[in-house]
């Protein structure tokens, strides 16, 4: 059986907005991505948006009040009812905790986590190309530098938390992008 309630894992860079583009042609599932919500909020001025931008140009993570928030109300529309895939989202173990108890009021829970792994010269280098390329607000050499202390002081401590739980699939996100949807779709349980 191929997982459709998933989140894809990993630190900044290591191509989860990337992979989540293949999984949703895959499997007509759609992205939740937090960051893209955030974005949006911020490029259309809204209240999220205005609270959110110094944390995000900063490279520090949201509140978690926040994103959860908009997690939430993102994840009870119709399209996730058959499934979702979570790019950025949790981030935090509390975030994780309120993701576990608001699928839970729907009967359901997250089937996978996928953690793409890839070290961080590579990652720096993938996002300071996608500078040049999107020139994103937070891709620049300080802001990745925050973004990558970030992500292993709140984020990688729920590889432990989905571990324990049995639904860690740790997968190498090192090679060409198609090399790597290859083992994310292996490790979801191949092509439904
Ligand atoms: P978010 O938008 O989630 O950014 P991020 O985690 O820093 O990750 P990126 O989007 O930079 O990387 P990615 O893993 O998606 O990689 P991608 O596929 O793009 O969050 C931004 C900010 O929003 C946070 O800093 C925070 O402030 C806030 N936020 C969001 N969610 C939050 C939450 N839950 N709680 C609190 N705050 C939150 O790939 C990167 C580049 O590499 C691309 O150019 C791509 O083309 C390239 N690439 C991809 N795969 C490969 C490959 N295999 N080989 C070579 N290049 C590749
Ligand atoms: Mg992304």
């Amino acid at each position: 059986m191929t997982a459709k309630r998933l989140l894809l894992l990993g630190p900044p860079g290591a191509g989860k907005g990337t992979q989540a583009a293949n999984l949703i042609k895959l499997l007509g599932i759609p992205q939740i991505s937090t960051g893209d919500m955030l974005r949006e909020a911020v490029a259309s001025g809204t209240p999220l948006g205005l609270s959110a931008k110094a944390q995000m140009d900063a490279g520090q993570l949201v509140s978690d009040e926040i994103v959860i928030g908009i997690a939430r109300d993102r994840l009870l529309k119709d399209d996730a009812k058959r499934g979702f895939i979570l790019d950025g989202f949790p981030r935090t173990v509390v975030q994780a905790e309120a993701l576990d108890e608001l699928l839970e009021q729907s009967g359901v829970s997250l089937e996978l986590c996928v953690s793409l792994t890839v070290d961080e010269e590579e990652l720096v280098e993938r996002l300071l190309k996608r500078a040049e390329i999107e020139g994103r607000s937070d891709d620049n050499e300080e802001t990745i530098r925050t973004r990558m202390s970030e992500y292993r002081a709140k984020t990688e401590p729920l590889t432990r938390y989905y571990d324990k739980k049995g639904t860690l699939r740790e997968v190498n996100g090192l090679g060409l992008v198609h090399e790597v949807a290859d083992r994310v779709e292996k490790a979801i349980g191949g092509r439904p």
